[in-house]
C-alpha cells in the first residue's frame, strides 16, 4: 500500500523506519511532506502537498505533523480525494472529529487514530471492541506522561512545581510551551476521543471541566504524603443519572492503587464494564517506537480493510454533565475555605489553608476553583476517588 507521510519528526521518521523494517506488511512510504531538506529521504520528499493529494497511486496519508492547521486542511483534502487517513493528532481530532468522520464516510475511506490516545498502549482499539458487547460504566486514568513525570518527581524529590517543570523541559519530557500538558488540555482531548469509542458519541471537549497541575505546590505534595496518598492527573468519564460525566482533574490515590504505582512518563488507562469488570492498559504512552508502532498497526489494518474504527460508530456529540458525579476533594486555597463543605481541616501551608471536603459535585468544585483562580487566589484541588466507584 503506497503511503505518504505528512511530517517527518519523532513519529514520522519512526513510522518510516518501522515500515522498512517490516516489509512483509507491504506498507511503502512513497512520499513525505517536509518543509526543510532532510538528506536521507531527499528522493521521496516534497514541499508541495498537491503532489501527494493528486497522486492516484497513494492510497493512504499518515498525518504526523501535529497542530490544528495546516494538518486539518491536508487531512480533509486527503479524505476528499478518497485516501485513507491515519493520524496521531489528538488536538485536531478532538476539535474536528465529527466533520472528519463524516468526510471519511462520504468518501468511503477510513480514518484511524490509535496513536492519538495512549501512544503505544492498545487502548482505543480494545475500548471499542469491548463496547460492542458490554456496557461501559466508567473509563479513565493517567493519559499524559509529561504531567506524570512532574508529579512523580515532586513526590520523590520534594521540589516545587516550577523547578520540576524546568527539569522536565531540560530532559525533553516537557515542551517549551507546556500549557497543553500542565493545564490538562492534552488529557481533555484524549478523554473526548475515548468517549467516542466507549459511548458511540464524541464528548464536546470544550465542555469537559478541566483542572491541571499548574498550581500544585511542594507543600500540597507533603500533605498528600502525610495522608498516604499519591497525586496523579486523571481524565475520567462515568455514567451517572444525568448522563455521561467527563472531567479532567488531579486525583489522589491510596498507595496500593495501580495509578499510584505508575511513575515517570508511564500511562495507565482503565475501563470498568458491567459484564467484564475492570481492565487496565499500562505502558509507554508516548515516544518514537511506541507511537510509530500504533500508527503502523493502523496502517496494517487499513491495508487489510480491517480498521477497528468502524465508520458506523460515532453518532454525533454530547455535552458531558458532571453535576451528578461527586466525590470528596483535597482543597487548598489562599482565600477563605468555602463554608459548609469542609469535612476535615488539614492545616496551614505557605500557600493557604487546606482541607478535605465532604463529597461535592465535580461541576461545583471545578466552578469554585475557576472562580477562585479568576479572583487571583492561589488554589489547588484534587479529587479523592477510585476509578471503580
Ligand atoms: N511524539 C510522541 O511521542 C507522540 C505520541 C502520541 C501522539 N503524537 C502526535 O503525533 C504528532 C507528531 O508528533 P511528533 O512528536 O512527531 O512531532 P515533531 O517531532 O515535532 O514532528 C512534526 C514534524 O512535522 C513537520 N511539520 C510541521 N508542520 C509542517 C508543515 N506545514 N509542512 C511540512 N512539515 C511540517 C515538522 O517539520 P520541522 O522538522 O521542519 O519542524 C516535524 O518534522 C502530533 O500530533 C503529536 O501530538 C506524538
Amino acid at each position: 500500500m503506497k503511503t505518504a507521510l505528512l511530517g517527518y519528526g519523532v513519529v514520522g521518521s519512526g513510522v518510516h523506519a518501522l515500515a522498512e523494517a517490516r516489509p512483509e506488511h507491504g506498507i511503502t512510504i512513497s512520499r513525505v511532506l517536509v518543509r526543510r531538506d532532510i538528506a536521507p529521504i531527499r528522493a521521496i520528499a516534497t514541499r508541495d502537498f498537491q503532489e501527494i493529494v493528486s497522486d492516484p497511486s497513494i492510497e493512504t496519508v499518515v498525518e504526523v505533523m501535529g497542530g490544528e492547521e495546516p494538518a486539518l486542511t491536508y487531512v480533509k483534502a486527503a479524505l476528499a480525494a478518497k485516501k485513507h487517513v491515519v493520524t496521531a493528532n489528538k488536538l485536531m481530532l478532538s476539535l474536528h472529529y465529527e466533520e472528519l468522520l463524516a468526510l471519511a464516510r462520504a468518501n468511503g475511506v477510513r480514518l484511524a487514530f490509535s496513536a492519538a490516545v495512549g501512544g503505544g498502549i492498545p487502548w482505543l482499539a480494545n475500548l471499542l471492541r469491548v463496547s460492542r458487547v458490554d456496557r461501559i460504566a466508567s473509563l479513565g486514568g493517567i493519559m499524559n506522561g509529561t504531567t506524570n513525570f512532574i508529579l512523580t518527581a515532586m513526590q520523590q524529590g520534594g521540589a516545587d512545581f516550577a523547578e520540576t517543570l524546568s527539569t522536565a523541559q531540560k530532559l525533553g519530557y516537557a515542551e517549551a510551551d507546556p500549557t497543553a500538558d500542565i493545564d490538562g488540555l492534552d488529557v481533555r482531548a484524549k478523554l473526548a476521543l475515548s468517549c467516542d469509542a466507549a459511548f458511540a458519541q464524541m464528548a464536546d471537549a470544550s465542555a469537559i471541566p478541566t483542572l491541571g497541575i499548574r498550581y500544585i505546590t511542594a507543600a500540597d505534595v507533603a500533605q498528600f504524603h502525610a495522608l498516604g496518598l499519591t497525586c496523579r492527573l486523571i481524565g475520567k468519564a462515568e455514567r451517572t443519572e444525568a448522563g455521561v460525566a467527563a472531567y479532567v482533574e488531579p486525583m489522589l490515590f491510596a498507595a496500593d492503587a495501580p495509578e499510584a504505582g505508575v511513575n515517570g512518563t508511564g500511562n495507565i488507562i482503565s475501563y470498568c464494564c458491567e459484564g467484564l469488570g475492570s481492565q487496565s492498559f499500562f505502558g509507554l504512552g508516548a515516544g518514537q517506537a511506541p507511537t510509530a508502532s500504533a500508527v503502523m498497526q493502523d496502517l496494517i489494518d487499513v491495508s487489510c480493510g480491517a480498521t477497528p474504527f468502524s465508520l458506523a460508530h460515532c453518532e454525533g456529540s454530547f455535552v458531558p454533565d458532571a453535576s451528578k458525579a461527586s466525590h470528596p476533594y483535597y482543597l487548598r486555597t489562599s482565600g477563605a475555605l468555602p463554608e459548609g463543605c469542609i469535612d476535615r481541616m488539614l492545616g496551614q501551608t505557605p500557600a493557604g489553608a487546606a482541607c478535605i471536603t465532604a463529597p461535592m459535585p465535580v461541576s461545583a468544585l471545578h466552578a469554585l476553583v475557576q472562580a477562585r483562580l479568576a479572583a487571583q487566589e492561589s488554589v489547588f484541588a484534587a479529587g479523592l476517588a477510585s476509578l471503580e466507584s
